[in-house]
């Protein structure tokens, strides 16, 4: 969409932006919903994906740091901070050179996926690596903001929150009205509060006649929502959702109760077949924490849990290429076949 202007300007009345905000942008959002034939067909559902994905740093988080960086340099900060499994920190070192900010950020040692690693420095952080988890980082980056000149880009910032309510918006208004499932995976909470934040203020301002049930899905080994209880040492191949606090805990929660819908789990193996079932047959290729949507959606339908016909969008949150080293070392076809010039019919089977 030639004519896109990033979702600042796109949905500015509904974003606390002003006249004289900095409007700090890398045309984001404005995705695709695309059509799942294969998903589809599985489930006699109509499924869509939310390729979020094709946002300019490959992540759903760039739509909220476009707020976030824009509020930031409208108040005068220099310096910008936050606490990340990859991707946050790929979208804030981004946004960050873009408004010519200083950004660090802070990532649990040796468990960023490697696309993320090198985006972050191809941008210009400072990245500091502590030894615990997401949750850890976290504490600590809060720690900082309050300490020092220096302002704090995760969710809990409410501007990540205004921004990332417009992926809801845009499905809205390329289906003409709200979904009847929404699937996404969770990790800190955030994303499952954005949308059905966006989706409530649609449906109050007349824009869509219904709301959809939100359905969120932890990865098993990393589901506090699920059971209940902080994990002190979350662990799964999904490192984007590897986190066992939760800082938007209580608003998934309402998400959940008031949409009518679910917050469970789903396994490692069960999130990395729906990743190399979207990628080999939707053609969609997705990181292993976005593909916790598609595998909780196969959950549900496996368990004769849903109906047929209902209208269904799976958000997939991040680019498959972040993360090549799951992907080679996942698929039994990775490993090339060397030929000479003369063997490569035989070995395709052709002569
Ligand atoms: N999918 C991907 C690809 C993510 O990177 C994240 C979170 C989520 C899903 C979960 O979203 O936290 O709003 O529930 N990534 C954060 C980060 C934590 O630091 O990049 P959530």
């Amino acid at each position: 969409n030639p004519a896109w202007r990033g979702l600042i300007e796109e949905y500015r009345e509904w974003l606390p932006v002003a006249q004289n905000t900095p409007v700090v942008t890398l045309l984001e959002g404005g995705t695709p919903l695309v059509p799942a034939p294969v998903l589809s067909d599985r489930t006699g559902c109509e499924v869509y994906l939310k390729v979020e994905g094709a946002n300019p740093t490959g992540s759903f988080k760039d739509r909220g740091m476009t707020v976030a960086i824009s509020k930031a340099k409208e108040e005068g900060a220099e310096a910008v901070i936050c606490a990340s499994t990859g991707n946050t920190s790929a979208s804030a070192a981004a946004y960050a050179a873009r408004a010519q900010m200083r950004c660090a950020v802070l990532v649990p040692t040796g468990k960023i996926a490697l696309g993320k690693m090198a985006q972050a420095f191809m941008h210009g952080v400072r990245l500091l690596e502590v030894d615990g988890n997401f949750d850890d980082c976290l504490k600590l980056a809060e720690k900082l903001t309050q300490d020092y000149p220096i302002s704090l880009v995760n969710s809990i910032n409410p501007h990540r929150i205004e921004g990332q309510k417009t992926a809801s918006f845009e499905i809205v208004d390329t289906l003409g009205d709200a979904p009847d499932l929404h699937f996404l995976p969770v990790g800190n909470a955030g994303n499952i509060t954005a949308y059905w934040k966006g989706y409530r203020e649609y449906a109050d301002a007349g824009n869509s006649t219904k709301k959809p049930r939100m359905f969120g899905f932890q990865a098993a080994g990393a589901a506090p929502l699920v059971s209940g209880k902080v994990v002190e040492n979350p662990d799964t191949i999904a490192t984007a959702i590897r986190i066992g606090n939760p800082a938007s805990w209580t608003q998934a929660i309402d998400a959940r109760d008031d949409s009518g819908g679910r917050i469970d789990s789903v396994t490692d193996e069960e999130i990395l077949a729906a990743y190399h079932m979207l990628a080999a047959t939707d053609a969609v290729f997705v990181e292993p924490a976005s593909a916790a949507s598609v595998a909780g959606l196969l959950k549900v339908m496996n368990a004769g849990e849903l109906d047929r016909g209902q209208r269904i969008v799976c958000t997939v949150t991040g680019n498959g290429l972040k993360d090549p080293d799951t992907a080679l070392s996942n698929v039994p076809k990775a490993t090339p076949i060397r030929v000479d010039a003369a063997e490569a019919a035989e070995k395709l089977g052709l002569a």
